[in-house]
């Protein structure tokens, strides 16, 4: 028995497999087209071990992920090859497109005849799991209760537009061919292996090098913040125990302004790297103009998968955002390597000198 895993060496992916490697040995196909954000040295520990192996290459090259099936045989998929930083959405669209939409579309018409092709008992097992986010139910007023399944779709940036596009895909996947297909819809992940583009990540690491800590706006946009490893829990549960064509949203019931955020990792910085000069970090912040169209707030519901599959975040955000902190001040050769060469052209052309 084998899952494919796609984007397997981006930041989830890389720890979904490595998770996945700790509790089974089932054997693990990684495909990963190895964009800016996908990173072999992220799955580093796995060299040499023969339950695991990489395929560099695109979800959408559809002979490659033909040959890919019927090699290995996968009786599931995980899905999340993806472009994902919403900034760069905003950018430059086009490769948002390409890998979210197009991408998307391609994996699901090889993999519909992949397993039209299989034997009875193959076909009922099988599952395709499409990994998206909450960003697709658009933004939350202060006062409004949190995302359910069954909010209505309100994508408000190109990359969420492209994730809604590809969930719909899938979700038509399943009505129109009978796909067994299951979707999660997770709120904003952090942990290892994150790339400093995002906030948590991008903020230890300017902190750690002295530079300023750009906060959008007014620093009051709200998200709910997961860990990693909980949201790798949460998808190993959908796999397993999932109902197929269901949604599940997955959360960590964890709902912070920026600002705290930021506050947090400065704290928890003082406390266990603190600065040369004795000042604490927070010093660095600086604010910086507003994301363009930028979601005020997100907020999960997840009490669907707890209530159905018995799911719920093992870390609370203070357990979590220490294991991270730490793991970055231990794991300074990995910002080293991430951050050189075209890391330096998108933190210029995106925030300037900052
Ligand atoms: P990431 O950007 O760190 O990793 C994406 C990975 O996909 C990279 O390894 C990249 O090389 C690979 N990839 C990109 N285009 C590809 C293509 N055409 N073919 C094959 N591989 C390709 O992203 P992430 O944060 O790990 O997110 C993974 C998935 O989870 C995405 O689908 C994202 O939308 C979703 N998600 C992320 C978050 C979050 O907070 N990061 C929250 C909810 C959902
Ligand atoms: P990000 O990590 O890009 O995730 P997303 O946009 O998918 O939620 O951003 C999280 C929040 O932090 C978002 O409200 C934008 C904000 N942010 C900053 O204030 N400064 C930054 O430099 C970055 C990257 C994000």
């Amino acid at each position: 028995m084998s899952i494919l895993v796609t984007g397997g060496a981006g930041f989830i992916g890389s720890n979904f497999v490595l998770d996945w490697l700790t509790q089974s040995n089932e054997f693990v196909i990684t495909l990963d087209k190895l964009t800016y954000a996908g990173n072999r040295e992220n799955l580093q520990s796995l060299n040499g071990d023969p339950r695991h192996v990489f395929v560099q290459g695109d979800i959408g090259d559809s002979t490659l992920v033909a040959y890919l099936l019927a090699q290995h045989q996968p009786r599931a998929i995980v899905n999340f090859a993806a472009e994902s930083h919403v900034d760069r959405s905003i950018h430059g669209p086009e490769d948002f497109i390409q890998t979210n939409i197009v991408g998307t579309f391609r994996l699901l018409e090889a993999v519909r005849a992949y397993w039209g092709g299989l034997q009875s008992d193959a076909r009922q097992a099988f599952r395709f799991l499409h990994v998206s986010t909450d960003e697709v139910y658009g933004s939350l007023g202060k006062d409004d209760p949190a995302f359910t399944e069954a909010h209505r779709y309100e994508p408000n940036s190109p990359y969420s537009a492209s994730k809604a596009a590809s969930d719909h895909l899938v979700r038509a996947y399943h009505y129109t061919y009978g796909l067994p297909v299951l979707t999660t819809n997770c709120s904003n992940n952090y942990g290892p292996y994150h790339f400093p583009e995002k906030l948590i990540p991008l903020m230890i690491v300017n902190a750690l090098a002295g530079k300023p800590l750009p906060v959008y706006g007014d620093g009051q946009q709200i998200r709910d913040w997961l860990y990693v490893k909980d949201h790798c829990s949460a998808i190993r549960r959908v796999l397993d125990a999932g109902h197929v064509g269901e949604v599940y949203n997955i959360g960590g019931w964890n709902e912070k302004p920026n600002l705290d955020i930021v506050h947090t990792v400065c704290v928890l910085l003082d406390e266990l790297r603190p600065r040369a000069d004795g000042k604490p970090y927070k010093e660095q912040i600086t604010y910086v103009a507003d994301r363009p169209g930028h979601d005020r707030r997100y907020a999960i519901d997840a009490r669907k998968i707890e209530r159905e599959l018995g799911w719920k975040p093992a870390e609370t955000f203070e357990t979590g955002i220490r294991k991270t902190v730490q793991w970055y001040l231990d794991n300074q050769a990995w910002v080293d390597n991430v951050t050189s060469g075209a890391y330096k052209q998108w933190v210029g052309k995106h925030y300037g000198d900052a």
